[in-house]
């Protein structure tokens, strides 16, 4: 169990059940199905472009130009739906029906990097571990005939495919796409603890916010307490003070504390075994009228989660989210007019410009969030908004995120002016709210019959 007991630095760290690390006896215990479900998941799709074996390629490291530096490692989500293999370059595994999977586990005789520790965990003993010190033996290792393979992954030296011709075909990501939407109980585990993680972060930021840190000191407090570095975060964290929380992906993490401090905005995850948490919380430092705000939103949030079930389309809780928010902004005399009229005039799309949320997993937007069915059939978003990323029907196990918003962004407020919008908005009270930034509240919600899970109030509530 990784250091993460009670009376760690950040005084948050619980016994309670947070290990991350790969013999985590639940995971252990939930890891076997997880990898049958992979497995079904590969035969339909081998068998949908008559190919018999499926060589799965962890990526190559990338170099930045003109230089002997690499980029952060990103491995390929369809390898570490396999295993919780995060740091591997040039590694492979070979999917074979009714076979026990192959891993070409690349460990170079490298002194000047960290090479890939021993292979163990609850995953290694699943697998044909075979270990490979030089690139040029994985060729060996490979089935002999290339043309009944196919391989997935991004390729960018040639040398990689080993004369394996068909690369990505389209018809088989969808079927991998498309079920990755709903996840197995070993991939709930990992998002739990991941949320968890995550948890300890915002914790240990929201105090730094209330002692007047800067946003780089409380960043640098939320990886201290995740126990991640920046490059490990499933994204670059949100750490947005005042007026900054208006910039929807505000990553710059001023040096300085703001002179007046007003509000703070933080949407920052973490990942367990690849698994992602993508959450967001929004503070006000001692302003009551702010503060009542969130709580406004904070409620709408909520409500807009109660309808979150199987069988639900999720581009209705979207349209819904403008209704509840148009509402909203009439109750707190940031517009007049009614719900309809605010809505088609753009007046919530002003406050509110991005999605309601998306899919969460391996990738923090995760794959297929678009997807009518397996075949590739698409589902798009309502018109008028664009930036919608899960248009599907709701499936028992999804886990995906809401996060409704309300910003102060100028260049959208502009627009208005002139259009039939424009006598909606208070303008007064937008100047008012303007150096606050903006509020969002994300969640992260496995979708159930009949309601949900809400696996980040969980962790806020574990973790009080
Ligand atoms: N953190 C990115 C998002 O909320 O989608
Ligand atoms: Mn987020
Ligand atoms: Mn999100």
């Amino acid at each position: 169990m990784e250091a993460l007991a009670a009376g760690s630095a950040q005084g948050y760290h619980r016994a309670m059940n947070l290990d991350f690390s790969d013999s985590n006896p639940e995971l252990a215990e939930l890891y076997p199905e997880h990898l049958g479900v992979v497995g079904a998941r590969f035969d339909a799709a081998l068998e949908r472009v008559g190919a018999s074996h499926a060589v799965v390629f962890s990526g190559s490291q990338r170099m930045s130009f003109l230089d002997d530096r690499t980029y952060p490692f990103r491995p390929n989500p369809h390898f570490l739906s396999f295993a919780p293999l995060t740091r591997h370059p040039l590694s492979y595994i070979v999917y074979t029906p009714g076979e026990t999977p192959v891993l070409l586990y690349y460990q170079p005789h490298d002194y000047w990097h960290a090479a890939p520790t021993e292979p163990g965990g609850y995953w290694g003993s699943h697998f044909d571990i075979r270990i490979v010190h030089e690139v040029d033996e994985i060729a060996r290792h490979l089935p002999a005939e290339r043309h009944k393979c196919v391989l997935l992954g991004e390729i960018e030296d040639p040398s990689h495919a080993f004369d394996i011709e068909r690369t990505n075909p389209e018809s088989l990501l969808n079927i991998l796409h498309f079920s990755r939407g709903r996840k197995t109980g070993y991939e709930l585990a990992c998002l739990r603890l991941a949320s968890r993680r995550a948890v300890l972060g915002h914790r240990a930021a929201e105090e730094r916010f209330r002692a007047g840190d800067s946003e780089f000191d409380i960043h640098r407090a939320y990886c201290a307490a995740t126990r991640l570095t920046g490059s490990e975060l499933p994204y670059d964290n949100i750490i947005a003070l005042n007026h900054n929380g208006a910039t929807l992906h505000y990553t710059n993490l001023e040096l300085s504390p703001p002179g007046v401090l007003r509000s703070f905005l933080i949407d920052a995850g973490a990942q367990v075994h690849g698994y992602a948490a993508d959450i967001t919380r929004t503070y006000s430092y001692e302003d009551p009228q702010f503060a009542a705000l969130i709580a406004r939103m904070d409620a709408l949030q909520l409500e807009i989660v109660r309808h979150v079930s199987a069988g639900m389309d999720y581009r209705q809780l979207h349209l819904s989210t403008h209704r509840l928010l148009a509402q909203l902004l009439v109750d707190v005399e940031l517009a007049s007019g009614n719900v309809d009229t605010l809505i088609a005039t753009g007046v919530t799309t002003a406050f509110f410009p991005h999605g309601l949320g998306h899919l969460l997993g391996l990738q923090v937007h995760d794959v297929g969030g678009h997807m009518e069915n397996d075949s590739g059939a698409r589902i798009d978003p309502p018109s008028g908004h664009p930036f919608l990323r899960l248009t599907r029907m709701l499936e028992e196990d999804m886990v995906l995120t809401v996060e409704p918003g309300l910003y102060v962004i100028d260049m959208l407020l502009r627009r208005l002016r002139g259009s039939d919008g424009e006598s909606h908005v208070n303008w007064k009270r937008v100047e008012e709210l303007r150096p606050y930034g903006g509020i969002r509240i994300e969640d992260n919600v496995r979708v159930l019959h009949g309601g949900s899970e809400n696996l980040t109030r969980d962790a806020f509530a574990e973790l009080h």
